[in-house]
C-alpha cells in the first residue's frame, strides 16, 4: 500500500542503531542551512534521541532555535513538564559537552509554552511567537514527534475537534487517557508546514499501533498520527525492541 510518496519507514532492532540513524537525520536537516528551527515533542521515546543528539550530534553552526511541539499544563519545573525534559535531556547536556571544548552549544534560542498563564492566554502567546518565525522561514526545519499507544501524536488526541483545525497553529487540548489532562499543542497546520517530520517509535508495545498506522483503515479521528502520512517528507524510525 503506497502510504505517501515522501514517507520513509526504517525498522531497527538495536536501540543504538535507531538513535544513530535519528541523530544522522537531525544532523542532515540542521546542517543543510546555516540556521535551523527544530520543534521537539515530549515523551520517553523522543527523549532517548535527544540524549543521543546532545551526546554526539555534529552541527556545523551555532544557530539552532528550539521550539516545543506540545506541553502539559504544569509548571516548568514539574516532573511531567516537556520544557524540563528538553532542558534536562537536550540543552543542558549539550551545553556541558560544548563547554568542555570551550565552545557554545548550537542551541542559540529556545521558545517554550508559558504554562504559568491560563491555557488560552498561553496558546495566544505561543502562536504569536511561532507565527512570526513560521512567516519568515515558512515552517520548522524539522519537527520531531512521538506516537502514543492510542495513535496520538503531539497532544492531538483521537476524536479531538482540533484534529480538523485548518488555521490556528496552536491549541489547548485535553485527554483523560494520560497523565496531565490539560495540554498545549501545535496543530496539524503548524506540524505539516515543517520541511521534514521525524516520527520516533520504540517498543514491542507499539507494534499494534504501528500496524494500524501503516496498514489499517482507521481515520484521523481514530488515529491522529495518520495525518502525518500526508506529509511529503516523513521519516518513521521504529525500534522494535
Ligand atoms: C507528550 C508527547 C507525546 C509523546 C507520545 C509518545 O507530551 O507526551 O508529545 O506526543 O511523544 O505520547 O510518548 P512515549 O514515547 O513516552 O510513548
Amino acid at each position: 500500500m503506497i502510504l505517501c510518496l515522501g514517507m520513509k519507514l526504517k525498522n531497527f532492532t538495536s536501540q543504538e542503531e535507531w538513535q544513530t540513524a535519528s541523530v544522522a537525520l537531525f544532523e542532515q536537516a540542521v546542517n543543510a542551512q546555516n540556521h535551523a528551527e527544530i520543534a521537539f515533542s515530549g515523551g520517553s521515546t523522543p527523549t532517548l534521541v535527544y540524549e543521543a543528539i546532545a551526546r554526539t550530534a555534529r552541527v556545523n553552526h551555532k544557530s539552532i532555535e528550539v521550539y516545543q511541539v506540545d506541553e502539559r499544563m504544569v509548571p516548568a519545573d514539574h516532573a511531567d513538564s516537556n520544557q524540563r525534559l528538553i532542558m534536562e535531556h537536550l540543552i543542558h547536556p549539550s551545553e556541558l559537552r560544548y563547554a568542555k571544548k570551550k565552545e557554545y552549544a548550537p542551541f542559540c534560542f529556545a521558545s517554550f509554552f508559558r504554562t504559568e498563564l491560563p491555557a488560552e492566554k498561553a496558546v495566544k502567546k505561543y502562536e504569536k511567537q511561532i507565527k512570526t518565525a513560521i512567516k519568515s522561514w515558512g515552517g520548522f526545519t524539522l519537527t520531531i514527534l512521538g506516537l502514543g499507544p492510542d495513535g496520538h501524536t503531539a497532544s492531538l488526541f483521537p476524536d479531538s475537534p482540533v484534529l480538523h483545525e485548518t488555521k490556528r497553529l496552536v491549541a489547548h487540548t485535553t485527554t483523560d487517557q494520560f497523565a496531565i489532562h490539560d495540554r498545549l499543542t501545535l496543530t496539524f497546520p503548524a506540524i505539516m508546514a515543517s520541511k521534514k517530520l521525524l516520527l520516533l517509535v520504540k517498543g514491542k508495545e507499539k507494534e499494534h499501533i504501528m500496524h494500524d498506522l501503516l496498514e489499517g483503515d482507521k481515520t484521523i479521528d481514530e488515529l491522529p498520527a495518520k495525518k502525518l502520512l500526508e506529509h511529503p517528507d516523513l521519516t518513521i524510525h521504529y525500534c522494535t525492541t
